[in-house]
C-alpha cells in the first residue's frame, strides 16, 4: 500500500516534469517566465528521481525471490532496469554531455512511458509473492502439501481412524488408551462410549458400536 502510494506520487511528479518541459520546448507561444518553468521542471524531475531511487533500491532485495518470479514480475523488474538506465542517461546528458541536449525531450518522454509501464505491470501486487505470479511448479507445492509421512491419521486402518478422529475430538487419545486397563471388554466399553456419544453428534450409533468392539479387542490383546 505504501509502495503503491509512493509509486503513484512518483508518476505524478514525472507527468508534471514532462508537461513543464513540453510547455517550454513545444508550445510556440511558450510561457513568459521560461526560466522559472524550467527550474520547476528540474525540481519535479529530481523529486521523481528521488522516489524512483527509493523504490528501485527498496525492490532490489526481491531479487532474492527471483526463482519465484512469474512473467509479470520479470517484465516489471526488466522495465524498472530500463527506466533506471534512461534516468541515468538523461541526468548525464543534462549535466555533462550537453551537446546531446536535443535528445532530452525524447528521453524524458520515453522515461515517463517506461516508468508508467513499470508501475502498471505490478498494480499493487508483490512480485514473486503473489500466487498468480508464481511458476506452476511453485504453485503446485503451495496448493498440495506433501501427504504426511507418518501413519497418522490418514493412513490408519478405517476403524483406528474413526477412533482417533471421533474420540480425539474433545480430549487427547492417550488417557483413553490408558483406561484400556480399566475397561477390558467390549461390554465394559459400551457404556463409556455411549456416555461420550451423548455429549456430541459426531459419533453415530455405528461408530459407537465399532469403537467399543475395537477397544474391547485391543484391551484383550
Ligand atoms: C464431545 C466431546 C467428547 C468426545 C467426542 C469424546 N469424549 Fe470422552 N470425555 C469427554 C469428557 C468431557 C470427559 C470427562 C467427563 C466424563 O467422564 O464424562 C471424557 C472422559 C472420557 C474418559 C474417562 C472417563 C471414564 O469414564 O473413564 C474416557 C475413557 C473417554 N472419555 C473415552 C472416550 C472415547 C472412547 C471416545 C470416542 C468414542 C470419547 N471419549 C469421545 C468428552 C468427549
Amino acid at each position: 500500500m505504501v509502495i503503491m502510494i509512493l509509486a503513484i506520487t512518483m508518476m505524478v511528479f514525472a507527468l508534471v516534469a514532462v508537461l513543464l518541459a513540453y510547455e517550454v520546448l513545444g508550445n510556440p507561444k511558450g510561457p513568459d517566465n521560461k526560466k522559472q518553468v524550467l527550474w520547476l521542471h528540474r525540481l519535479f524531475g529530481y523529486l521523481f528521481a528521488l522516489l524512483f531511487a527509493l523504490l528501485f533500491f527498496g525492490m532490489l532485495s526481491r531479487y532474492t525471490h527471483a526463482n519465484t518470479f512469474g512473467v509479470a514480475a520479470w517484465l516489471h523488474a526488466t522495465s524498472a532496469l530500463a527506466a533506471a538506465a534512461l534516468l541515468a542517461v538523461k541526468i548525464l546528458i543534462a549535466h555533462r554531455y550537453k551537446k546531446f541536449a536535443g535528445n532530452l525531450f525524447f528521453l524524458g518522454t520515453l522515461l515517463l512511458v517506461v516508468a508508467f509501464v513499470t508501475v502498471a505491470l505490478v498494480g499493487g501486487k508483490v512480485p514473486g509473492m503473489n500466487d498468480d505470479d508464481r511458476p506452476a511448479a511453485v504453485k503446485k507445492i503451495t496448493a498440495a502439501p506433501a501427504p504426511p509421512t507418518g501413519d497418522w491419521p490418514e493412513n490408519l486402518p478405517p476403524i483406528e481412524r474413526t477412533f482417533v478422529q471421533k474420540c480425539g475430538a474433545c480430549h487427547p487419545i492417550g488417557p483413553v488408551v490408558q483406561s484400556l486397563s480399566r475397561y477390558k471388554t467390549e461390554a465394559d466399553w459400551l457404556p463409556v462410549v455411549a456416555r461420550m456419544q451423548a455429549k456430541t453428534t459426531i459419533i453415530s450409533d455405528a461408530d459407537a458400536r465399532e469403537i467399543a468392539a475395537y477397544l474391547g479387542q485391543i484391551a484383550g490383546q
